[in-house]
This record gives structure tokens, sequence and C-alpha cells, in this order.
């Protein structure tokens, strides 16, 4: 039984010794851990055994943590031909909640929560608040969308679990989220980071500095934001700005998060995940430090137990720092998100990187891509930071210039009114596609 090995159902607030433990004393939990998960796969759910068989692999074969390399990968795929609850461990009765990412195409991806799961899961995004620097008692306002996303209920659970006063207030509705600030007073905000730029310029609007509210951390994600994108909100919203990583595939929010003393990158919960790292084109396994696709493990949920996930998202495994645990590089962006202009790959982040270095114009932007003839083309929505500023050829001739000297592209600029570019209430969408 897996109840051994698990920590307390819950943590309670504070640093939990595993979070300082020795690698050794890590790695020997993982591969309990691991060995466990990966039978708990094998003997409740026919798509791993008959994947696992088809390789000719046995959860008896893991010795070592590196045997897991020799396992068949999971897709979002794996998810889909599943669809909807064939990849439960567990009998159904013995789920209490499923989420579901919607996709943009094609069968939502269905993840489905024992109790036991939930508990870990709150215990996880209670971790990683107190590394973003909240602590019990604080008031966490919940800007992640509720409901089927894992966002906005896994913060709740997990701020809960903390010992906070959660506002459970959801995406959307911006005026009503800055009245809300105003009136509670909350020390700590969970969103994304896009939609943290709208509420600032809210309050903007509404003729409030926003580094004047009471907030004082934001712990952003569900979305790439980058170095850039932190020292924007950090200034603006006068507050600390750390990261926190997380999909549904694995449990949601709160698979790793930053710390906020030194704010290096998203240390991963290895006593319940277990990441590597493979180039993305052979699936081969890369050592630390390289940059490739991040596979995630998970170590123990009972539900839905899941075997080398492809997340599809790039960065690299680093040491830890302020924890023992490894942290990942921001991630530079998903594969799929990945663009190719004429020859060049470009992720959104690199364009938004040179773009925020332009104190003239507004951190909103959109990438608009088109075909000329046989040819792509790349152009970049931008707003001036502020209607008073008049001529802002400057910056984009410094932006432009910027691309093509870091990123080695030409892209077009379409300057539009301030306020004109879409707001995301979630998870921003940054690049249209009219090349089809
Ligand atoms: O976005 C879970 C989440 C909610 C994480 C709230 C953090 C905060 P999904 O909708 O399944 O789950 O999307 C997962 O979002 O594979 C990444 O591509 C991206 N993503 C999530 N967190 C980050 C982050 C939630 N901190 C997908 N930085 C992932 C960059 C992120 N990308």
């Amino acid at each position: 039984m897996l109840t051994k090995t698990r920590l307390a159902p819950s943590e309670g607030a504070g640093l939990h010794p595993i979070e300082n433990a020795s690698r050794d004393e890590i790695q020997a939990l993982q591969l309990k851990r691991l060995r466990w998960s990966v039978a708990q796969a094998y003997n409740n759910v026919p798509h791993y055994r008959q994947a696992f068989d088809a390789a000719g692999v046995h959860p008896d074969d893991i010795r070592s943590l590196a045997d897991l390399a020799k396992f068949p990968f999971a897709t979002k795929e794996t998810y889909r031909q599943n669809y909807p609850f064939g990849l439960f461990a567990v009998p159904r009765d013995q789920i209490v909640r499923v989420h579901a990412s919607s996709g943009t195409t094609g069968r939502p991806t269905v993840v489905g929560y024992t109790a036991g799961d939930i508990s870990i899961w709150a215990d996880c995004v209670a971790r990683s608040i107190y590394a973003g620097g909240g602590r019990p008692g604080d008031i966490v306002h919940i800007a992640y969308g509720y409901g089927l996303f894992t966002g906005g209920m896994g913060a709740h659970y997990g701020a809960e679990r903390l010992g906070c006063t959660v506002v459970p207030m959801s995406g959307g509705q911006t005026e009503k989220q800055i009245q809300l600030i105003d009136d509670f007073q909350p020390d700590v905000i969970m969103v994304t980071p896009s939609y943290m730029l709208a509420l600032i310029e809210e309050m903007k609007r509404r003729g409030k500095d926003p580094r004047e509210s009471s907030l004082r951390i934001g712990i952003f994600g569900a979305e790439p934001w980058t170095e850039e994108m932190r020292v924007q909100l950090q200034g603006e919203a006068g507050l600390d700005a750390v990261d926190i990583y997380g999909l549904s595939e694995i449990i949601g929010p709160g698979v790793g998060s930053e710390c906020v003393e030194t704010k290096d990158g998203i240390h991963i919960w290895e006593d319940h995940f277990y990441p590597e790292i493979i180039d993305p084109v052979t699936g081969a396994l890369l050592p630390d430090g390289e940059m490739g696709e991040l596979v995630l493990t998970s170590l123990t949920k009972e539900g839905m137990p899941t075997v080398r996930y492809r997340t599809k998202d790039l960065t690299r495994l680093k040491p830890g720092t302020a924890r023992s645990m490894r942290r990942i590089e921001k991630i530079l962006g998903r594969s799929d998100d990945m663009m190719i202009i004429r020859g060049v790959n470009v992720f959104p982040s690199q364009i938004e990187e040179i773009l925020l270095g332009q104190p003239q114009l507004a951190p909103h932007y959109q990438i608009v891509l088109t075909k000329k003839g046989p040819l792509d083309e790349m152009t970049v929505r931008v707003e001036p930071r502020d209607a008073a500023i008049g001529d802002i050829a400057t910056a984009i001739a410094g932006f432009r210039h910027a691309v093509k000297t870091h990123v080695g592209i030409s892209v077009g600029v379409d300057v539009k009114a301030c306020g004109e570019i879409e707001r995301s209430v979630g998870k921003a969408k940054r690049v249209v596609d009219l090349r089809r």
C-alpha cells in the first residue's frame, strides 16, 4: 500500500523536511514510490499494461531511477484514445473529482482524482504558496478560472490547506476583481501573468496606483512568461512575482513552484513527480542541464497514475538551490507553439523578451502569422504604453532591429490604439495564425 510511503495527508503549514532532504534521501524515496506507481499503472490500467508488454518492460524491471527510461511514453493522444475514464486505475466510484482540459480540437483530456489524490494536490499547492512567500493567515485572491480547468480549484484547495483565507474570485469580471482587491486587501494573488497585466491596467484606469495595493505576492503560471515580464509585473504592481507550474495530466498547478528568496526557476516537487528531459525528436534521455522536452511521471497518484507523460514543454533541469529538489528553467514554450519563420525557429517568449525591453511599448502583444506567396511573415501587434506618448517610431525601429539581431528574422509591426489588443482573462492567446 502506498499509504505507508506517502506524506501525512496534511503536511500542514511550513517547510516540510523532504523539501530540503539530501539527494540520496530524495532519490531513495523516489525509487520506492516509482516502483509503486508504475505497478499501479500496469496492474490497473489496460493501456499501460498493453504499452509496457509491447515494449517488453515490466514494473519489476525498475531497479534504479534510470530504468524508467526503458518505459514507453504517454502523450495527449493516450488520453484522447482512452476518453473519458479509460485511464482510471481505481473503480470509478473511488474517483471523487474529474477535471478536463478543452484543447483546441478533438476530445477533451479527462483526469480523475481519488480523495487521497486531492489531498496530495492540496499539499503540493500549499507547499508552492509557502515557497512563494505566502503564509498561514494570508488572504489569497484566486483569479485562475474555476471549473474544468485545474487552475482555480487547485489553487483554492492548496491555499486552504496552508491555512489562508481564500477569495474564490475565478477569472473575468475585471472591475469586480479590482473592487474586491480594494475591499478585502489580499496579500497574495494567484492568476495568469497576462490577466494580471489586465488587472493592473484596470487599477490604473480607475486612477489607482497598483503599487499601493495590498498585494505582496503574485503566484503566476498556466502560460509561459519571461524574466522581462517578471520585472514588468514586479515594477508595476509592487509585489514579488513567482512562477508556478503544472498541467492537468499530471495533477494541475503545483507540480513545481519557485521560491521567493531566489526566484531562479521552478523547483519540481520531486517526492511526488519524477522529471526527465528528452530530445523532442528522438525521444532519447538528455542529461541535466540540456534543453529539451520535459517528461513527467507521477509517484503518488492512485486514481490516475501517469508514466512518462510528454508535456511538450521545453526547458532544462538544474540542481536545487533554495530547496534540494531540482529546478526547471522558466519554460521557453511548448514545442507546439514553435513558429518556423523562413527557416528560423521562434518562440513567442523570445518576442516578449524583446518587446518588454522597449519602455514606450505596452506589455500587451499578439503575433500574427500570414503567408506572402510561399513565405511566412510575422507581424507583431503592439500598443503604445500610454496614449499620451506621441511618436513611438523610435521604439518600433528599436524593437524590429533587436528582433532581427537576436532572433534573426524581420518582423512587421502593427501599432494598435491603447486597449485595442484583446486582453486575456486566463491563458493569453499570443499567436494568431492566418496562414491556413
Ligand atoms: O495550466 C495548470 C496550471 C494552472 C498551472 C494554474 C499553473 C497555474 P493545463 O491547462 O493542463 O494546466 O495546461 C498545462 O500550461 O503544459 C504548459 O504548457 C503551460 N504552463 C503551465 N504552467 C506554466 C508555467 C494548467 N508556469 C500547460 N510556465 C503546460 C509556462 C506553463 N507554461
